[in-house]
């Protein structure tokens, strides 16, 4: 039995009629659908791709990639890298946020629609591109993942280097939250001699899960994703998130769609919900109502006392991305009404509003 007070449904449930309208004024931007619609029959009229926010740029590459006639796996993988590779990304790939041992570890993991295979690895050290190495567990291997010195190894054979993933800005980053956070153990944050009460200061810093996923549609009509991240962090060595778990940091079904998602690792796996969302669309939802299916779905799963705010609400942020087979996109957040997704046409790249369950208000 649910341990969330009776008035905790009450939620500030907010689909994007508006991002509709928003969207239209920005021409022919990809379709968002706020309403529930008949299941799929129709195919997308050209190339789409819809990432987190965070692939602003890569949405742009991928629809380049797209247009030389190219497998969507290829092209949003392709995208994707521009984010692993920036070290100014603190959540992905290069630049990541280090585990607890200031060690980064990353996940990822593709979906291949057209031919149902899927690739992934967690917990890779010193590969700057997983998604390289997820997509060729996909195409060299018989397994889907693999994780740790093993999916380094495999990384290795088939010619990565391995490199320090650890920038200084990510250094630092691990060590002012390793000085902060405790007052009983012997780090010590920058102080003077004469400081009686180090650390008295210490405010709880952010921990951040970061992450792109990316889905597109290629030329032919078919559709892939993949996700990659350097998790959450500062997290317990050894810690797998959402990203590299196949239903619940992506999921791909060539005949109806794909969907994704970026947030609290640990609440979408609790629910598996890019498998839930692409299951919703199969039986008829727009991609923004399936994901915000699935943000009910975990707010209605969320019991642990620490994780729910005073009005029992969930008090962490999972946001997920969809994309259906007729083109169309959407996406939703549990918390906040200023989140946004990045989607793509060959009208050009757009900013969209997330729907959102509760508006943090
Ligand atoms: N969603 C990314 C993670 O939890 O690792």
């Amino acid at each position: 039995m649910s341990k969330r007070p009776a008035n905790s449904r009450r939620r500030f449930l907010k689909t994007t009629a508006a991002a509709s309208v928003g969207a239209a004024t920005l021409g022919s931007a990809p379709r968002v659908v706020g309403a529930s619609q008949a299941p799929i029959h129709r195919k997308a009229e050209g190339p789409v791709v819809i990432s987190s926010r965070n692939g602003r740029n890569a949405v742009e590459k991928v629809m380049e990639v797209l247009n030389t006639g190219a497998d969507a796996l290829d092209a949003v993988v392709a995208g994707v890298n521009l984010v692993e590779e920036d070290p100014n990304d603190t959540s992905v790939g290069y630049g990541g946020l280090p585990n607890a041992d200031g060690v980064v570890q990353l996940d990822a993991a593709v979906i291949h629609g057209p031919t149902g295979r899927a690739g992934s690895v967690a917990c890779i050290e010193g590969i700057k591109y997983p998604s390289k190495v997820a997509k060729l567990v996909l195409e060299r291997t018989d397994h889907v993942n693999l994780v740790g010195k093993g999916a380094q190894a495999f990384a290795r054979m088939h010619g990565f280097p391995v490199e320090n993933l650890l920038t200084e800005r990510a250094r630092e980053r691990w060590v002012r939250w390793r000085e902060n956070l405790s007052n009983s153990d012997d780090y010590l944050p920058p102080h003077e001699a004469h400081d009686a009460s180090i650390g008295a200061d210490y405010v709880e810093q952010q921990r951040t899960w970061g992450t792109i996923h990316c889905s597109a549609i290629d030329l032919s009509g078919n559709i892939s994703s993949v996700t990659t991240t350097s998790g959450l962090a500062f997290k317990i060595p050894g810690r797998v998130g959402d990203s590299p778990i196949i239903g619940a940091g992506l999921y791909c079904d060539n005949e109806v769609g794909a969907a994704g998602s970026t947030g609290r690792g640990e609440a979408n796996l609790e629910n598996c919900a890019s498998f839930l969302i692409v299951e919703r669309m199969r039986i008829g939802d727009s991609p923004e109502q399936a994901c915000l299916y699935a943000c009910e779905r975990i707010a209605d799963h969320t019991r642990k006392a620490y994780l729910l705010n005073d009005k029992g609400e969930p008090d962490f942020n999972v946001q997920f991305y969809a994309l259906n087979a007729a083109g169309e996109v959407g996406g939703a957040q549990i918390r906040g009404k200023n989140g946004k997704f990045a989607a793509a046409n060959s009208e050009g790249s757009f900013l969209v509003d997330l729907a959102y369950l509760y508006s943090n208000d």
